[in-house]
């Protein structure tokens, strides 16, 4: 019988077309044959020569909800500290929150709030302090973020923006003291000038104490103003001012991420149009930056911008990820704690230019030269090199509406034309699949959005049974970040599935490019939203069991993956993966030339697995063995914060060996290639 190729040659006269025809159509099966050789490789099998992985892949997410940024990661002790609360925030808060009139020793005066002549008019409320009777002090009391925690020997940054309006300028007195009014540490500042002026003093505590109280007080009849009044520990993490909490810097840096994705979540979008978060309102002098409403009910002084936040992700050797609102608002604003919910709003379109805009100036503020317009805001705060911006997100779990539709495209759009090297995140809605997904999705692929975010939180089964979800995903269409995700609970049956799905996001390191589990922090008392990954009070921090699963996947990161490194048996019978309760995966680092084996073993009893290295060729045989193990579905919390934690020991290997998984546990094997 006669061939397709052999009819098709027939009906040509000429040899020696059909000489070329010919070559043609072998060149033509050649390709399609190494086309499906690819999509063999790209589809998770057959990676003999390893197959490259994102080296960005774990991150994390900050956001400002439980408290993480203003009495949390933000070392300020100072609640309210410029008289922004109001009654947006929440129904019972105003400026005289977390404050309170002093008047010692038959001290006669009076507070209230004025915004005639502040320091900047995009932070109007400020202070009067109307002293008749100077007494033992009259003054101001602070609470601070539930009470203000002190250590012995340790020294704090005081200060505050004050004017002597009338009366004779008399000493202010600054102090911290128990609630019963012993003094802890104090300090005084000279008289007062007229103008407004900013004033600072250093001030040692000699005791411990979690629940201090700050006073400021004057002794003479007149009137002041006062406003910005603050205090930091001298010691923050890294020892910026205006820096972040020492403990609370540390435990995130341990992690080791890759990335940073700031400021969130919905807080992004905002509540209503007004709520956006503007990045250009979080940078320069903190008194000068226009504070507002958090989305999740409580406010943002925003001491905490996008200055700090790119200079904490170079601190701990991470990449930034802001991500911007794509011009509308959160469609669920007006949630259960606001009146008259608005939904989902679009910016007008005649203000869209200036929107994008804005947008393109972050990208200027962070990476462009100290000549720009932008780029020389960074340099005088105190940064002139860039901060090496690349990748921006543009939208938050939207509702795919033509409206955000509209607007998504103008944004990226006009990235893409003038940051064509900035990977741009797009969103496709806040779960694993359903309207939003689909069409963010199809809209994703139709625009080529380099990446989208996709978000889910999902039940520890859930997690086990989508093992392979992303090993059927199209190569050649978006990329994926999965930017929140978490499985509903911090005990260790949620972790180790976590740890179980992880495995196979690394083994699809070619499509998914990143992931950051979501929200990082919570403080006690304030937690909206569980589970988190790390839970802290004024003086203690607890990082949970799924904070280690992701210290342990972060820190043993790799570029290359290889597949059937590791095959399972059991009571000698050689299994599939579908039989076993083993999640596996094995990566290269090519920085350190480390072999990298994660071994997560989610069933109740002992499992063995086969290892062959003989694909690597030479290894040190001294390898180390990280385990984390609970035997019950335990926890860790504040009160009892080391139930679960790795632990690493020396671990001899051969090049074929069998590996021991005890039940219920994550273990990670790291093999050097370089012998010395
Ligand atoms: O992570 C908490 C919230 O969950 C985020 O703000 C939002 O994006 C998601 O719905």
């Amino acid at each position: 019988m006669e061939t397709t190729i052999e009819l098709f040659q027939k009906t040509f006269y000429n040899d020696k077309i059909r000489l070329q025809l010919t070559c043609y159509i072998l060149l033509y099966c050649l390709v399609l044959n190494s086309g499906i050789c690819m999509a063999q490789t790209q589809n998770g099998k057959n990676f003999q020569q390893g197959k490259p992985i994102s080296s960005d892949l774990f991150g994390i997410f900050f956001e400002d909800i439980n408290y993480a940024a203003d009495g949390g990661l933000y070392a300020e002790l100072i609640q309210n500290r410029s008289f922004e609360y109001s009654l947006s925030d929440r129904t019972d808060w105003n400026p005289f929150t977390a404050w309170e009139l002093i008047k010692d020793g038959y001290g006669i005066g009076t507070i209230s709030v004025d915004t005639s002549t502040p320091i900047q008019p995009g932070n109007p409320h400020y202070v009067t302090l109307n002293v008749e009777k100077g007494g033992d002090g009259v003054g101001l009391r602070n609470s601070g973020f539930d009470g203000i925690p002190l250590k012995a020997g340790e020294n704090y940054n005081f200060s505050v923006f004050a004017r002597q309006v009338s009366g004779i300028s008399a000493p202010l007195e600054v102090k911290l003291v128990s609630k019963n009014g012993k003094v802890y540490c104090n300090a005084f500042i000279p008289g007062l000038s007229k103008e407004w002026k900013n004033y600072t003093v250093i001030m040692k505590s000699d005791s411990t104490v979690s629940d201090a109280t700050l006073e400021l007080v004057t002794r003479n009849p007149g009137i002041l103003n006062l406003d910005m009044i603050s205090l930091f520990p001298v010691k923050t993490f890294h020892n910026r001012r205006n820096g972040m909490r020492e403990d609370l810097g540390k435990v995130i840096a341990d992690l080791k991420p890759k990335f940073v994705r700031f400021p969130g979540g919905c807080l992004v979008h905002g509540d209503g149009l007004n709520n956006l978060y503007r990045w250009k309102n979080t940078i320069g002098p903190v008194e000068q930056r226009i504070e507002q409403s958090d989305i999740w009910g409580y406010h943002q002084s925003l001491g905490l911008g996008f200055f700090e936040y790119f200079q904490f992700c170079e601190d701990i050797g991470a990449k930034p990820l802001p991500v911007v609102a794509a011009a509308v608002s959160c469609q669920n604003s007006g949630g259960s704690w606001r009146v008259g919910g608005t939904g989902q709003r679009g910016i007008p379109l005649t203000e869209m230019n200036q929107y994008i805009n804005d947008v393109l100036d972050l990208i200027e503020y962070a990476n462009g030269p100290v000549t720009s317009a932008w780029g020389s805001k960074r340099a005088e705060s105190g940064h002139p090199a860039s901060f090496h911006l690349e990748y921006i997100g543009i939208g938050n779990e939207d509702k795919q509406t033509p409206e955000f539709r509209e607007r998504f495209k103008l944004i990226y759009d006009a990235v893409k034309a003038k940051y064509p090297k900035i990977t741009v995140i797009g969103t496709v809605g806040p779960s694993p699949n359903g309207e939003d997904f689909d069409m963010g999705w199809k809209f994703a692929n139709e625009l080529n959005i380099p990446v989208v975010d996709e978000h889910y939180y999902m039940n520890p089964g859930w997690f086990m049974n989508n093992r392979k979800r992303y090993d059927t995903y199209n190569r050649s269409g978006s990329k994926v970040y999965i930017g929140e995700y978490a499985s509903q609970g911090n005990t260790w049956m949620n972790a180790i599935s976590e740890a179980a799905f992880m495995t196979s996001v690394e083994r699809n390191g070619d499509i998914v490019q990143l992931a950051s589990y979501a929200p990082l922090l919570a403080k006690e008392g304030h937690t909206q939203w569980d589970p988190d990954l790390i839970y802290f009070n004024n003086t203690s921090v607890s990082p949970s069991v799924n904070y280690y699963v992701q210290q342990i996947f972060s820190v043993n990161q790799g570029d290359t993956f290889y597949d059937h490194i590791v095959t399972y048996q059991n009571s000698g019978n050689v299994l599939s993966e579908n039989d076993s309760t083993m999640a596996v995966s094995c990566v290269k680092d090519s920085k350190t030339g480390d072999i990298i084996l994660k071994l997560v073993n989610i069933g109740k009893k002992k499992t063995s697995v086969n290892i062959n290295l003989t694909r690597f060729g030479k290894i040190n045989p001294n390898a180390v063995c990280t385990i984390l193990s609970a035997a019950v579905d335990t926890k860790n919390t504040l009160s009892n914060p080391h139930n679960i934690y790795p632990i690493t020991t020396d671990y001899r290997i051969s090049k074929i060996f069998v590996y021991e998984s005890i039940p219920l546990s994550v273990s990670i094997i790291r093999i050097k290639t370089k012998m010395n």
